[in-house]
């Protein structure tokens, strides 16, 4: 099933997602319709409060569309350690047609557990942990728009207004 997600400035975005306490089945359906969701606008991450649902959870799958799936589901992931620094350029699905230089740690450890409620831990650097480390923080309520200086935040804010009006357009 497709999920709605939200876009920015929407405030469920700034919830905090609470642990997933246990697997059950309808969190597992949670994990696959947000796989099928991020497939289909096309995305490489999706966190559960990005779709209204305030849990720690989210899938990523950076894998290029000639290429067979590399789908990880993350529920209540911990980063363990971050180490180094880069910029990389970023988009997410809550801010339409914005890409933006935003500074992370060049690599983590991720600790989670899968669909199964099996733990993992990873060791990630370039763009997996930057994703790793972008869509964590949204189980945080944090955005890439907070990692922005008052300038580039204003600018990013006056598109989204302007896709807004132009949507909002009969
Ligand atoms: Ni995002």
């Amino acid at each position: 099933m497709i999920l709605t997600i939200l876009h920015y400035p929407d405030p469920r975005l700034r919830e905090k997602g609470q642990p997933i306490r246990e697997i059950t089945p309808e969190i597992q359906k949670l994990a696959d319709d947000m796989a099928e969701t991020m497939y289909a606008a096309p995305g490489v991450g999706l966190a559960a409060t990005q779709i209204g649902v305030p849990v720690r959870l989210f899938v990523i799958d950076l894998a290029g569309e000639d290429e067979p799936s590399r789908l990880v589901t993350f529920i209540n992931p911990e980063i363990l350690e971050r180490e180094g620094s880069r910029t990389w350029e970023e988009g997410c699905l809550s801010f339409p047609d914005v890409h933006e230089d935003v500074q992370r740690a060049e690599r983590v450890r991720v600790r989670a557990l899968d669909r199964d409620g099996k733990p993992f831990e990873l060791d990630v650097d370039g763009y997996m942990a930057v994703a790793v480390q972008h869509e964590n923080d949204h189980l945080d309520g944090v955005l890439m728009i907070d990692h922005m200086g008052a300038l580039r935040k204003r600018m990013v804010q006056r598109k989204l207004e302007k896709r807004r009006a132009r949507d909002a357009r009969p």
